[in-house]
Order: structure tokens, then C-alpha cells, then sequence
């Protein structure tokens, strides 16, 4: 959703601000544009489509300046255009601003400029700021940006610069990220995202709400929103520049794909052992009678997996919303509900909106994340981290996996707490989840020649389906997700038994089935799906153990997984669907890490 750089130093800016847009790409990827100041002035240099066009654009440009701002956008107002593009500046060319969100209010105040005599040369929402910088500014910029934020209804992040100031960044945010990055002496920086300059700095602060921090090189002071300066603490982040980059692989995909494994051990170090699972970092309600998961796509259909895994587990009811809808209902938490927000950014604006309802209705929120300092990190009463490292593709792979494993070993902790899960499973259940990163290494190594088969084969499809039942009726949302969002194949996920209620109708021949049936129990129910759909032309792709003869035989494709206890299959049976997603994408020629029309960060609705 957009992602905003600065840079102020000893150094050439827009070399320094386009490493850092790179790292942000994965945020918004349809335009993007550089300002930098010198001598009282400030040149701008922006171009609509992929940052690779504006590094073209720059090698005929001599951008000297030592101090500038940056911005990749995902538009929201205006479509993608070198006019729309940030950075904007007012009528004047004097005060220029990159921004991430979106400003409700802007027609509004675009009105009452307008009335003013200001003229706009863009459709954003966003020019209305260096135009109301500029009725406002009374020699102080900083009291000015105090004055404009005042104004403004909606989510910001916020970089401004001044013409006649070209050494100095201010930085303020409303519900939209920002850091500010401490560099080596006479360096610093401002980002959306910590990963933008992992590169030259481990030391960021993390802005709240309505703070505003003033950038030069010399110095970083952070203020309040009525405008006193404020003492923040240092946020170290042990994240190095390495696990951020692609080492090797073609695809940051791939290689998170990869990750899993490690992504797996990372997430139980210290809380699964042999006998023992320990969350004593999480202080839970001595009571909890319900449990509402709320999450958006891949983080939602993980939350999905979780209903099944902690109502079996724990016995107590769950209910999973998807967050977007929920921040607009009037939901029923009693003092003894934990709201569970599910989110690899920890930004997500409806996901954010969710969790600050359930708190003002009084419930306890626990929160899944993978970013430490992200709001969502710093809102919930409680938070366990995914430690899953940087996740950079837009498409979510290994933060679902250790979305998922954060679930078996919260099912397991509350499961035995609430006596539900007896000293002798509770063990047996704890080894089949120190078995997961081993077996998720077999399942990569095992699965990948026949998802590219398969990618092979399926390429050319215009529809697939993806069914199954109970946590596999889970798994397939995930798979069909996976399979639209990069490789634009129109798929589908039905629960198996739903088919025959109205969506048989579209089975036709040759149209690629992918039955996933790993819960022993309702491997017969899967069975005759699997015929039903097959007896219309469906070409049945079957993920599964490698003992179940009957789905092997009926099905024309299988992908084996190994075998282990029903509900802990998710995590194994996601990873070839995964990968089958990534090979299709490849094939088809699209762009894998960065899909058309989406973005990492949905911080605005
Ligand atoms: O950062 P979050 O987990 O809150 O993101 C939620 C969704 O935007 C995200 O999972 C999205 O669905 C991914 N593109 C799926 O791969």
C-alpha cells in the first residue's frame, strides 16, 4: 500500500533512496518517484509503472542532493500515471510530500482550496497536502505540519521537505506505518518498513500515532502531537539485510517457500520440547469461554485452520471473521472472549480496526504476528511472534505455515490446561509437531518435480477447484488463493460436500480438480467427491497420504505427503499447493513476487 523512503546524509540521495524503494516494492509497484534538495530547491523526478522505469529516467538526471524522499505507489485515488505519481508539491515547488494512505476528507479540502485559488495537477487525494503546507506556513514547518495533520481524516504516512530547509525531513503518521532509522554518524533515514534499510542500519524508532519526527543529517528529534519533544526508546532489530534479499533463489516466493522449514524450527525454539509446550509469555484470561479469530486473506483462512485445530483441541467454540466485515458489525464479546487478530505485517488496516473494536468492547486481544513493532504488535494486550523472518513476496507463504504452527501450539497449551488433552496425547501430539520442519523439508524436496508436471500440464486452464473437507476445506481456500493471486487463474474452494449444492454445474471435462484428503476419518465423504466430480470430466488432482490405495487409484494425479496425526496436516499439504501456484505463475509469464493490482501491506481499507 504504498511505500515511502527518506535519506539524509553525507551521501548521493537517490542512489540511497532507490535501494530502499526496491526493498519496498513489494508494498506498491505501479509508479514510483524520487525528490531531492539542493541549493534551495528541490528536483523531482518521478514515472508511472515499475521502479525499473524510474531507474531508467534517472540515469539522464543529475540529481546531486544529499537529502531526499521517495515513494512506490499502489494508487488508491487517481489511476497510475507520471501525474499522479509522488512525490507532489504545491503550486510553488516549495514544499513536496510522499505519502501512504488515504486521506477521506480530501475532496473537502480540495474544495476550500480550490475556493483559495489553488490549483491541483493531479486526481490524488494526496496534493492537498503541500497545497495546505503552503496556506499554512507561518516560518515554522513544523508547527505547520501540526496544523495541517489537524485537518486531515484518514491514515498517513508522511514525508515532507521544504525547498528553502533542502537538508531537513519531517515524518508524522496517522494509522499507516513509519520508522525512522538511526544510521552510522551523520546518516539517517525514514521508511514505511524496517527492510528498506536493513542495508545501512539495525537502530529504528518506531513512530506512534501523531508523533512527528524531524530528520537531518546531524540529528533525529521526535515530538508529540502537540508538538513537545519526546524521549523513544531505540528499537534494535536482530533481522539482517541478508534475510531480505533472494540468495540465489529466482523469486523471493521460492525462497520463502524454501524457508519453511526454518521457519518451522524458529517459531517452537523454547515453547515445544519433548514432553512440554510452554506459552507462559502469553498471559491468557483465566476464563475464556468463547474465541473469535479476526484476519484478512491468507491470514483469515490460516484463522480458519485454527477454528478446527483449538475447537478440537480445547473444546472451547471459535468463530473466525474476516476482519474487514467484522470492524463493521456489532459483535457479541463478552468479558471472557479472546479476540485472536491473525497478521504477517501486523498493519493491516482492517485487521488493526478489528482488534482496537475488540478492545473497546472490553475483550482481550491476543495478537499472531511476524513484524515486532508493527501497530498490531504494539495494540494487543498479548502477542505471540511468528519468527518467520522477512516475508517480501505479496503472495504469503511461510507466515501461513507459522500461522498455522502458532495455532497446533496454542490448541496444545489450552488443550491441556483446560484438561482436555491428557499427559499421554498431549505428548504423542507434541511429536508430531517437532516432526513438522523435517517433514516439511521431505515435502519440498519429494513434491517439487511433480508441481511442475503439473504447472506444465494446467497452465492453459482458465478455471480450477480446489476441495475439501474439515481443516482441508481450510487448506483448499488457501490453495485457490494462492493459485488466483499470482498466477490469475480463476480458482475456487469449495467444502467437498458443497459441490453438488450448485457449483458441480461448472465441472466440465478437463477442468483440474485438486481433492485434498488427509482427515482419515472422512476419507470415504472425499471418495465419492472425488467420483462425483470425476464422472463430469474433472481432471483429479489428489493430495494425500501415500497408504490411501482407494484416492490414489481413483484420482489421475497425486501429490504424497507423509503421514501424520489428521489435524496436523496443514502445514505439510499447503507447501506443494504453494509451489504448484508458484510453477503455474512461472509458465504463465507473470510476475510472481509482485501480482497485478495487489501489495504486500493493505494498510488502507
Ligand atoms: O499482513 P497480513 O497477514 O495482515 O495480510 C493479510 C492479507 O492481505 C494477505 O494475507 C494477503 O491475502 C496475501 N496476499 C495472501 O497471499
Amino acid at each position: 500500500m504504498c511505500g515511502i523512503v527518506g535519506y539524509t546524509g553525507c551521501k548521493k540521495a537517490a542512489p540511497i533512496l532507490m535501494k530502499g524503494l526496491q526493498k519496498l516494492e513489494y508494498r506498491g509497484y505501479d509508479s514510483a518517484g524520487i525528490a531531492v534538495g539542493r541549493d534551495h530547491k528541490i528536483d523531482v523526478i518521478k514515472k508511472e509503472g515499475k521502479l525499473d522505469k524510474l531507474k531508467e529516467k534517472l540515469k539522464s538526471s543529475m540529481l546531486e542532493g544529499k537529502t531526499g524522499i521517495g515513494h512506490t505507489r499502489w494508487a488508491t485515488h487517481g489511476r497510475p500515471s507520471d501525474r499522479n505519481s509522488h512525490p507532489h508539491f504545491d503550486e510553488k515547488q516549495q514544499f513536496i510530500v510522499v505519502h501512504n494512505g488515504i486521506i477521506e476528507n480530501y475532496q473537502e479540502l480540495k474544495e476550500e482550496l480550490k475556493n483559495k485559488g489553488y490549483q491541483f495537477s493531479s486526481e490524488t487525494d494526496t496534493e492537498v497536502i503541500p497545497h495546505l503546507l503552503s496556506e499554512y506556513y507561518n516560518g515554522d514547518l513544523r508547527d505547520a505540519i501540526l496544523k495541517v495533520v489537524e485537518k486531515l481524516v484518514g491514515s498517513y504516512a508522511l514525508a515532507v521537505m521544504y525547498s528553502r530547509e533542502p537538508e531537513r525531513i519531517f515524518a508524522v503518521r496517522q494509522d499507516s506505518p513509519l520508522v525512522v532509522g538511526r544510521g552510522a554518524e551523520g546518516e539517517n533515514y525514514i521508511a514505511s518498513d524496517i527492510p528498506a534499510f536493513l542495508e545501512f542500519t539495525d537502530d529504528f524508532y518506531i513512530l506512534d500515532d501523531g508523533e512527528i519526527a524531524e530528520v537531518s543529517a546531524g540529528e533525529i528529534n521526535i515530538f508529540n502531537s502537540s508538538g513537545q519533544q519526546i524521549n523513544k526508546d531505540i528499537f534494535e532489530v536482530d533481522w539482517d539485510a541478508e534475510m531480505a534479499e533472494k540468495n540465489g533463489y529466482s523469486h523471493y516466493m521460492l525462497k520463502e517457500i524454501h524457508e519453511q522449514p526454518d521457519a518451522l524450527r524458529k517459531i517452537m525454539k523454547n515453547r515445544v520440547s519433548p514432553g512440554k509446550i510452554d506459552l507462559t509469555e502469553i498471559a491468557f484470561p483465566e476464563r475464556i469461554d468463547d474465541i473469535q479469530i479476526v484476519a484478512c486473506g491468507t491470514a483469515s483462512y490460516a484463522g480458519r485452520v485454527g477454528k478446527y485445530v483449538l475447537e478440537e483441541l480445547t473444546r472451547i467454540p471459535v468463530q473466525v471473521n474476516i476482519a474487514s466485515e467484522f470492524r463493521y458489525s456489532d459483535p457479541i464479546l463478552g468479558e471472557n472472549t479472546l479476540v485472536i487478530v491473525v497478521s504477517q505485517s501486523g498493519e493491516t488496516a482492517d485487521t488493526l480496526a478489528g482488534l482496537r473494536l475488540a478492545q473497546k468492547k472490553g475483550a482481550r486481544v491476543l495478537a499472531l504476528t511476524n513484524v515486532v513493532g508493527s501497530s498490531i504488535d504494539r495494540e494487543a494486550d498479548q502477542v505471540l511472534y511468528l519468527r518467520a523472518g522477512p516475508e517480501i513476496a505479496v503472495a504469503s507463504t511461510k507466515a501461513y505455515s507459522a500461522m498455522v504452527t502458532s495455532f497446533y501450539m496454542l490448541g496444545l497449551f489450552l488443550g491441556k490446561q483446560e484438561g482436555i488433552i491428557s499427559e499421554s496425547k498431549g505428548k504423542e501430539m507434541l511429536q508430531n509437531l517437532l516432526c513438522l520442519p523435517e517433514l516439511a523439508s521431505r515435502v519440498i524436496e519429494e513434491n517439487e518435480k511433480t508441481v511442475k508436471h503439473l504447472a506444465d500440464r494446467f497452465q492453459n486452464c482458465e478455471h480450477a477447484f480446489f476441495i475439501g473437507r474439515n481443516t482441508d476445506y481450510s487448506l483448499a481456500l488457501e490453495g485457490a488463493l494462492k493459485l488466483k493471486e499470482i498466477s490469475y487463474i480463476h480458482a475456487e474452494a469449495y467444502a467437498a460436500g458443497e459441490l453438488k449444492h450448485g457449483t458441480l454445474a461448472l465441472v466440465e471435462e478437463g477442468v483440474p480438480v485438486v481433492a485434498i484428503a488427509t482427515r482419515k476419518g472422512i476419507l470415504d465423504k472425499m471418495m465419492s467427491n472425488i467420483k462425483e466430480v470425476k464422472a463430469r470430466g474433472a481432471e483429479v488432482i489428489a493430495v494425500t497420504y501415500s497408504d490411501v490405495k482407494n484416492v490414489a487409484e481413483e484420482a489421475d494425479y497425486i501429490i504424497n505427503i507423509p503421514e501424520i496425526e489428521g489435524i496436523f496436516s496443514g502445514v505439510l499439504t499447503i507447501i506443494p499447493l504453494q509451489l504448484m501456484a508458484y510453477y503455474t505463475a512461472l509458465k504463465r509469464g507473470c510476475n510472481v513476487d509482485q501480482p497485478r493490482n495487489l501489495a504486500k501491506s493493505v494498510t488502507v481499507e
